[in-house]
């Protein structure tokens, strides 16, 4: 398992009860914790691939997420959309809980890097 791959603590378990869900800010990344009402907990990026919104506040139901913006649905386990509104994925993350804390595996966002004249034909400046 490499650095980037280590669990990191990211609350107490009794902070996202059965039915409930928060938002936390870890590597860079904000990371929307559900725990269902089954008690089953899922990680995904707090970030709804349909138009770039923050998707928390959503309503999720059945290992299910509605967006509150327009209700694109994603499945929690794998980030899959369920609705023509996105064709991309939620972004997924492992999430353990160990001996009362919740823990994740978030890694670091990698930044763009910005090449100088590195834009394709027809998209730089003339
Ligand atoms: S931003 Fe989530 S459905 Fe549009």
């Amino acid at each position: 398992m490499s650095e980037q791959e280590t669990y990191v603590f990211v609350c107490d378990s009794t902070n996202v009860e059965k039915g409930s869900e928060a938002v936390f800010e870890i590597n860079d990344r904000e990371i929307l914790v559900v725990r269902s009402t089954e008690g089953d907990l899922f990680a995904v990026e707090d970030n709804c691939p349909h138009a770039n919104e923050s998707i928390s506040g959503g309503r999720f139901r059945n290992g299910f997420y509605a967006c509150p913006h327009h209700g694109a649905r994603f499945e929690l386990s794998t980030g899959k959309s369920m609705t023509n509104l996105s064709t991309k994925p939620l972004m997924c993350f492992d999430i353990r809980e160990v001996e009362g804390k919740i823990e994740v595996i978030v890694p670091k966002k990698e930044k763009k890097k910005f090449i100088p004249g590195g834009a394709p034909p027809g998209f730089g400046p003339m």
